[in-house]
């Protein structure tokens, strides 16, 4: 990947910044955070075709600098121990934890080079017939013609194939054996259990109550982590762990190996917690997505369906799809990172910068906090080719387009997300199974939530009907 070497001056307490330096534009405004929260994607297009890439608002309150040019980027991305700190509320710190990777800056790099194998690589490709098992039954399930609400169907088989692949529980509940001796005994209960735990983490109100998402998210999660430590148990007491089977196995076989090192009984229960968290939202919002732009662009699906043809051979009935299949499928990929391009399901952590730093000139000051926003980068016409257009092509490698720092759904540099490959994976194969069985339609223009995650509503509907 290109990176550009970027100069950020860092200066210290009380050093003044060189003459002629000058701040981000626009004045931060009292309404910005409801403005940015009631339509993310409107407040960011309005300031960045107002005001270039960089501009301060009052969003979160304070002094909040929105960057969206590469350079800006990669300097918010890089900070950690130098001149930034993560900024969340403090609501949603004690809803991660202090085992997730943003609470210890310390030990950040140890504990994601030590996680990293259970969701990467060959991990991946040994997960690879699981979900394509979960993910062709669940299909199976919708039934034709139909009218279905997607974003409930998708995410009921995301469930499906996450929490097996991230908590090592299988979840069937017709099999009495699944729940026996944990704390939870039915597939709906820990849905609902994890529903109650994401919305805790936007809960504002930093009061333990059950009238509070705060509160309600607090217990929940002290549930989940009950749940996590009944799991392994009876992980133990089954016998031999096998390291690739998922990724609670991985820390189970790393804490096996190293009693000592990074993998604590705490650090396991709550990184299970923590991944499903991560991914379960984001794959299924992103997986709607590619259905809905696919519904809207039929030329592209036409060349999908052409690349299924010749990955796969011409035997239209072949149901099993290999790592080795997914890594052909070139096309799709690109179509993928394109719905992540114009629909990124979520924006990046903010950043406090800690000490005051200078970059080309112009001067972010201490205190204030960084938010990278890919609906601003992955729309720049610096970026992207005529970014408003639904372009695939500009992904593949006559274009590549898309370099570091620019495409950012999957954030960049010291934190970049440790589940892109996972999540192509699974949402490879979830189109490569749609597009076998189904033609579908959408009930015109989709209506999204967009905050904290962007997702289709619950209620919008697509047609389908299974293909002879
Ligand atoms: C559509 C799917 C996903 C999207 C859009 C997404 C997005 C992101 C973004 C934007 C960040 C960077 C946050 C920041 O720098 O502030 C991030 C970090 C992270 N993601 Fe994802 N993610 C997805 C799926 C997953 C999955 C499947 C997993 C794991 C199973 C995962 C695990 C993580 C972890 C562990 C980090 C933190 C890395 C660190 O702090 O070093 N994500 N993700």
């Amino acid at each position: 990947m290109n990176q550009q070497t970027i100069e950020v001056v860092v200066l210290e307490n009380g050093q003044a910044p060189p003459t002629g330096t000058t701040t981000p534009p626009r004045k931060p405004k009292w309404h910005d955070t409801i403005n940015y929260i009631g339509n993310p994607d409107n407040f960011c297009r309005q300031n960045r075709e107002k005001y270039g890439p960089c501009f301060k608002t009052g969003v979160f309150g304070g002094t909040t600098v929105f960057v969206g040019s590469a350079k800006a980027i990669q300097m918010a991305f890089n900070g950690d121990l130098k001149y930034t700190e993560i900024a969340l509320p403090p609501t949603t710190m004690d809803m991660f934890g202090p085992y997730s990777l943003f609470q210890r800056p310390d030990l950040h790099r140890q504990r994601k080079t030590a996680l990293g194998p259970g969701l990467t690589g060959r991990a991946l490709d040994g997960y690879t017939p699981q979900i394509d098992e979960t993910i062709g039954r669940g299909l199976q399930d919708w039934s034709t013609p139909s009218s279905i609400a997607l974003y409930p169907a998708v995410e009921k088989i995301c469930f499906d194939v996450l929490v097996p692949l991230l908590l090592g529980v299988s979840l069937n509940d017709s099999d009495r054996a699944t729940f026996e001796g944990l704390p939870v005994s039915s597939k709906a209960e820990l849905k609902a259990l994890y529903k109650t735990y994401f919305d805790g983490f936007y809960g504002l109100l930093k009061w333990k109550s059950r009238f509070t998402a705060y509160g309600r998210g607090l217990k929940a999660r002290a549930a989940l982590i009950d749940f996590m430590r009944a799991v392994i148990c009876r992980r133990w007491v089954e016998g031999p762990i096998n390291p690739t089977a998922d990724f609670l196995s991985m820390m189970l076989a790393g804490q096996q190996e190293n009693p000592d090192g990074v993998f604590s009984d705490d650090l396991i229960e709550n990184q299970c917690l923590l991944q499903l968290w991560a991914s379960h939202y984001e794959i299924s919002a992103l997986v709607c997505s590619l259905i809905y732009q696919l519904g809207r662009h039929p030329q592209v699906v036409q060349r999908l369906l052409e690349e299924q043809a010749e990955v796969m051979g011409i035997q239209s009935n072949v149901n099993r799809f290999e790592p080795e299949h997914l890594k052909q499928m070139l096309f799709l990929e690109a179509t993928i990172k394109e719905t992540l391009r114009i629909l990124p399901p979520s924006t990046t952590a903010n950043r406090r910068l800690t000490k005051s730093v200078v970059l080309d000139g112009v001067l972010y000051e201490k205190g204030w906090v960084l938010i990278a926003e890919p609906r601003i980068a992955n729309m720049m016409a610096d970026h992207f080719h005529k970014p408003e257009l639904f372009d695939p092509d500009r992904f593949g490698p006559e274009r590549g387009e898309g370099k570091m720092y620019q495409f950012i759904p999957f954030g960049g540099g010291v934190h970049a997300c440790l589940g892109a490959q996972m999540t192509m994976i699974v949402t490879k194969l979830f189109a490569s199974h749609l597009l076998r069985l189904f033609d579908w339609k959408l009930t015109g223009s989709a209506q999204f939530v967009q905050f904290p995650l962007r997702k289709i509503k619950d209620d919008y509907q697509i047609d389908i009907v299974r293909r002879v």
